[in-house]
C-alpha cells in the first residue's frame, strides 16, 4: 500500500487564525473582529487581534514551513485585509501582504494553496445583509477576481469557501460562530444557498482572471458516518451520502448543487417547508467545474443498521478515545469518507484539513513532546493510504495546522499546531510530530 507519487503534503491555516495585525495598514473588521468584542462570545473574551503575529513575522513562519519539509501550504485571504469596506476600493498594502507571502514560499520551494474565504467576512458587507443578501455573491466575485488580479501570475491552487457548513449553521442557526445569530432554518437554507451561489460567481471569477490555467476546487466539511461492522455498509453510505435528519451538518445538501447542480432529493424532502423558492437558472452557476474536492475531516460517526435498513447513530465503547477539544478519535473516517465521496462525485480529493486540539506545553528539556499527534496522525494516515489503494483518488492532505492559533469561540484553549506557539513571547518551538511529518514527508508515507 502506497501513497501516489506527486501526492501532496501540506500544511494549513487561515488568515483570522494566525495574522493579528487587525488594524495594521488599512484592514477592515471582519464579523469576527465584531464577535470577539461582545462578551462571552470566546473563551476568556479572547480575540484574534494579535493571535499568532504573523502578519509580522510572515518571512520566519515560512521558513519555518520549509524546516517541517512541508511541500504546500494553505493560507487563506482576510478579505477585509484586502477590501476593507468588501467591496469597491482595494487596499494595496493588504494585497502586497500575499503577494510576498506568496513570493516567500515559492522562494523556499512550496506551492501556495489559496482560499479565498475562511470566515472572516467584510463587517461592512454584514451590515448590508451579509449572506443573507443575494448580493453577497457579485460581491465575492468582485473580490475573488481582485484576488486572482494580484496573484495568478504565481498561484494556481483556489479554494473558494472553506466549511459552509459551520459559518451557516454555527454562524447563522446556533450562533456559537461569528456572526452569532440565530435565524431559523429557512433563512440559514437561503444564507447557504448565496454562499454557494458565491462559489459559483467566484469559480466563474478566478476562470476569467487566471493568468496562468487554475484549479479550482471547494472544501466543505465532510461529515463521515462510518459502517461500525461489514453488514452496515449500506446504511453508513446512505447516512453519509444523503440528507437523513433535519439539520445542516451533512454533506450532499452542501455538495450536491456545486458537483450535481441540484439539492439533494432527500434534503428536500426532510427540509420540506423551510427549503424557499430558488430561481432554477442559479444551479447553472452554482455548478462549475470543479478541479477538486477538498475535505475536511476530524472525526466520524459508527453507523449500525436498524430495523428497517435505516442507519442508525451506534453508541462508541466507554472510554472512547478523545482528544483535548473532546473530539472522538476516529481514523476510520479518514477511509471512509474520501471513499464514500469518491464513490457520490468522482472528482480529485484532498484532505485539506485533519488534525487534533492536544495539552502541549514546552517542557523542560524546551521541546515539545506530543506523542499523541503523532499516533492520532499516523492512524489517520493509514487509513487515507487504505482509501488510496482501494482505488479512492486521493491527491494530498494538509494537516491542520501548522501552528497553534485562534480556535474560534475556543480561543487559544485548543492547540492544534504542529509548532507551538507561546501566545506571551510569540516564540515558535516545533514539536516532535512536525519533526516526525517532515519524515513522513520525505519518505511519502513509507514507514506509516
Ligand atoms: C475547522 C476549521 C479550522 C479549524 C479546525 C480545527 O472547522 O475550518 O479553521 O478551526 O476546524
Amino acid at each position: 500500500m502506497q501513497f501516489p507519487r506527486d501526492f501532496v503534503w501540506g500544511v494549513a491555516a487561515s488568515s483570522y487564525q494566525i495574522e493579528g495585525g487587525a488594524s495594521a495598514d488599512g484592514r477592515g473588521d471582519s464579523i469576527w473582529d465584531t464577535f470577539c468584542r461582545g462578551k462571552g462570545n470566546v473563551w476568556m473574551d479572547q480575540t484574534g487581534d494579535t493571535a499568532c503575529e504573523h502578519y509580522h513575522r510572515m518571512e520566519s513562519d515560512v521558513d519555518l514551513i520549509s524546516q517541517i519539509g512541508a511541500r504546500a501550504y494553505r493560507l487563506s485571504v482576510a478579505w477585509p485585509r484586502v477590501m476593507p469596506g468588501g467591496r469597491g476600493a482595494v487596499n494595496a498594502a493588504g494585497l502586497d501582504f500575499y503577494s510576498r507571502l506568496v513570493d516567500r514560499l515559492l522562494a523556499k520551494g512550496i506551492t501556495p494553496w489559496v482560499t479565498l474565504f475562511h470566515w472572516d467576512f467584510p463587517q461592512a458587507l454584514f451590515d448590508e445583509g451579509g449572506w443573507l443578501n443575494r448580493d453577497s455573491a457579485d460581491w465575492f466575485a468582485e473580490y475573488s477576481a481582485v484576488v486572482v488580479d494580484a496573484l495568478s501570475d504565481r498561484v494556481s491552487n483556489w479554494i473558494t469557501l472553506n466549511e459552509p457548513q459551520v459559518f451557516i449553521k454555527y454562524g447563522h442557526g446556533d450562533g456559537i460562530n461569528a456572526p452569532g445569530l440565530k435565524l431559523p432554518l429557512r433563512e440559514q437554507i437561503l444564507a447557504g444557498h448565496h454562499a454557494m451561489l458565491a462559489h459559483g460567481r467566484s469559480a466563474l471569477a478566478i476562470r476569467a482572471h487566471a493568468k496562468t490555467p487554475p484549479k479550482v476546487g471547494y472544501a466543505p466539511v465532510c461529515v463521515v458516518r462510518y459502517p461500525k461492522t461489514d453488514g452496515d455498509l449500506d446504511a453508513a453510505r446512505h447516512a453519509t451520502g444523503e440528507v437523513t435528519v433535519k439539520d445542516l451538518w451533512n454533506n450532499a445538501w452542501w455538495m450536491d448543487p456545486v458537483l450535481r447542480g441540484e439539492y439533494p432529493e432527500s434534503g428536500l424532502k426532510v427540509f420540506g417547508a423551510d427549503v424557499p423558492d430558488f430561481n432554477s437558472g442559479d444551479f447553472d452557476i452554482i455548478q462549475q467545474p470543479l478541479d477538486f474536492l477538498g475535505i475536511n475531516i476530524y472525526e466520524g460517526q459508527p453507523i449500525s443498521t436498524g430495523a428497517a435498513g435505516e442507519p442508525v447513530f451506534a453508541p462508541r465503547p466507554v472510554g472512547h478515545p478523545l482528544t483535548a477539544f473532546r473530539w472522538p478519535v476516529e481514523p476510520e473516517s479518514l477511509y471512509w469518507g474520501p471513499r464514500f465521496m469518491h464513490e457520490r462525485y468522482n472528482v480529485p480529493i484532498y484532505i485539506t484539513e485533519n488534525g487534533l486540539s492536544n495539552i502541549d506545553w514546552v517542557h523542560l528539556d524546551g521541546k515539545v513532546h506530543d506523542p499523541q499527534r503523532i499516533d492520532f496522525t499516523t492512524r489517520y494516515l493509514r487509513a487515507l493510504r487504505r482509501a488510496a489503494s482501494d482505488g479512492v483518488d486521493i491527491r494530498g492532505y494538509f494537516h491542520w495546522s501548522l501552528m497553534d492559533n485562534f480556535e474560534w469561540a475556543a480561543g487559544y484553549k485548543e492547540r492544534f499546531g504542529l509548532i507551538h506557539v507561546d501566545f506571551e513571547t510569540q516564540e515558535r518551538v516545533l514539536k516532535d510530530s512536525a519533526h516526525w511529518y517532515r519524515g513522513v514527508i520525505e519518505s511519502n508515507g513509507e514507514g506509516l
